[in-house]
Formats: structure tokens, sequence, C-alpha cells
């Protein structure tokens, strides 16, 4: 596999500059989520570039990113089926930031003013920095994330338009294990018994879509917390409701809008993000 480490031997290695390249940006402990934007990537794309790193800027405790589970030998590995296509960007600190490790502001309004955003001061500067800093130094065909991250795809979004280089966002849908359990790196740091336990985080999601059709924001919320807070050791960070273009969070439905439903559960130490869009006949 082709692994290159700077910017620079990036640019080198893609000759044909006309070539169209997708990009996917991640921090590595790789699984079939990520891997699902790859294939998507390779499918659509001459050559992809996947990126890893670690990205301390969009981290909110030192703690959190000192746990942030790594594994570069078994990323190689998932992603040999793709290496014709592929070349691997693993760069250091000073490739990303060359003047510090320091995340630059934005103002993406409404966009980063909840869930994570309220939950996570300043982790979407840190994101939106180094989401910056890839696409102008690769500057791809399309660069694809995940919806898992609702949020932070929307505000990739908005920042892609500001910056204005023509570059195709590619939103690819999330993907669950088995048991419905959102696939996310952090599920590692998991214990066996949570593992099959946090199913409950989207069971409940589907209960409220299937059969708590004329329920209000507010129901469906403590239903949510009392399911999953039945459990021991998960807590509820947050339950929204919001409109995908905006993402305020809402206390009352209207019947003509579009909404999603967000949410954030500390199984122990460990914090979980989910999202599906409410369907209501
Ligand atoms: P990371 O959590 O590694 O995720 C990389 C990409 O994979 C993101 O676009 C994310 O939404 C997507 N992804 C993760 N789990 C997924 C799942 N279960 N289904 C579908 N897509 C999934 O998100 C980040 O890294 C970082 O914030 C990054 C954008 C790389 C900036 O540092």
């Amino acid at each position: 596999m082709l692994i290159v480490h700077t910017a620079e031997e990036l640019q080198n290695r893609m000759k044909s500059k006309s070539a169209s390249l997708g990009l996917v940006p991640t921090m590595g402990a790789l699984h079939q989520g990520h891997l699902s934007l790859v294939s998507r990537a390779a499918n659509e794309n001459k050559k992809v570039v996947v990126s890893i790193y670690v990205n301390p800027t969009q981290f909110n405790h030192s703690k959190d990113l000192d746990n942030y589970p790594k594994d570069i030998d078994k990323d190689i590995d998932l992603l040999k089926p793709f290496e014709k296509q592929l070349i691997l960007y693993v760069p250091s600190h000073s490739d990303l930031y060359p003047e510090g490790i320091k995340s630059k502001k934005f103002d993406f309004g409404s966009l980063t003013a909840h869930m994570e955003g309220a939950s996570r001061p300043g982790h979407f500067n840190g994101v939106a920095t180094i989401v910056e800093a890839l696409l102008v130094n690769i500057r791809p065909t399309r660069a694809y994330f995940g919806e898992k991250d609702f949020q932070q795809l929307q505000v990739i979004r908005a920042l892609n338009q500001k910056l204005d280089l023509g570059i195709d966002i590619v939103n690819c849908p999330l993907q669950r294990a088995e048991n419905g359990l959102a696939l996310s790196s952090r599920n590692a740091l998991l214990t066996k018994e949570q593992k099959s336990e946090a199913a409950v985080i989207y069971q409940t999601l589907e209960y409220l879509n299937k059969s708590a059709t004329d329920w209000s924001v507010g129901e469906m919320e403590l239903y949510f917390k009392s399911k999953v807070e039945a459990i021991k050791d998960f807590k509820v960070d947050y339950f929204s409701i919001a409109s995908p273009s905006d993402l305020i969070p809402v206390s009352h439905l209207d019947s003509r809008k579009n909404y999603r439903i967000f949410v954030a559960v500390y199984a122990g130490k460990t914090r979980l993000i989910d999202t599906i869009e409410l369907v209501r006949k």
C-alpha cells in the first residue's frame, strides 16, 4: 500500500492531476462505517486518498484524546482491498498544523449552537480547521462524510461552500452493527456487555418511529431517557429533534417539515452518538 506522510509527497504521487480524486478523512481505528465511505469513493473516482489523523484540536479533554483507539496495522489490512486505487495519507502534526496545534475560529451560526456544538465547546472549530486544511491541501474532486456525524456533515457542507473550491461533499448513510448499534471507533472502548446493552439506543429510536407516532417531543424524550437510563451506568447527554437544515432543536413538530432525532449517550465513560430521520405518517 502506498503510504505518504506529507501533503507535498501526496501531490507528487498524484501524477495525473486531471483524474478524479475522492478524499475520505478519518481518525483511524477503521470499521465498516469508514469502509463504506472508502468503497463509495473508490466506485466514483479514479484515485482515493484516505487520511488517518487523530486531530487534537477537536477533543475537549486530553484523556479522551489519549484514550482514542489507534491500530494502524489493522487499518492498513482493512484498506488492502482498495490498494490499487488508494493512497493512505498519515500526516504528522506539523504537516497539518505548520503554525502550531491550534484551531481557527469559525462562525457556523445555528449549525454549531446545539447538540454536539453545545456539549463539546470548540469541537467544531477543531473539525473545521482540520477539514479545511485537508480540502485546501489535497483539493479532491469529491470528499466523503458519514451521516453518523450528521451535524459535522452539515458544518462541513457550510465550510465547503465558504471555501468555494468546487469540491463535491458526498454524504454516506450511517452503518450499524447487527444489533443496531451505530458503528464507531469509540465502540472499541466498550465492554462486551456495554456493546450489547447499547443496542437499546437504536431500538428505542426505532420504537419512537414505529409506535409513538402521535407523541409530543417531550414525551419522546422522557421515554428515550427512561429506556436508556434503566441500564446501569448509561446516561443520556441530550435527546433533540431538529430540522436537518438548520439543526435547531424544536419542542413542537410541524407536520409540513422534516426532522431528525439526535442523541448522545454515555455508556460508562464512553460517549456515543446516534441519529435517525424522524418518520411521521
Ligand atoms: P471519524 O470518526 O474517524 O470518521 C470518519 C468518517 O467516517 C466521518 O465522515 C464519519 O461520519 C464516518 N463514519 C464514522 N462512523 C460511521 C458509520 N457508522 N456509518 C457511516 N459513516 C461513519 O469524523 C471524524 O473522524 C473526524 O471528525 C474527521 C472528519 C476525520 C476530522 O478530524
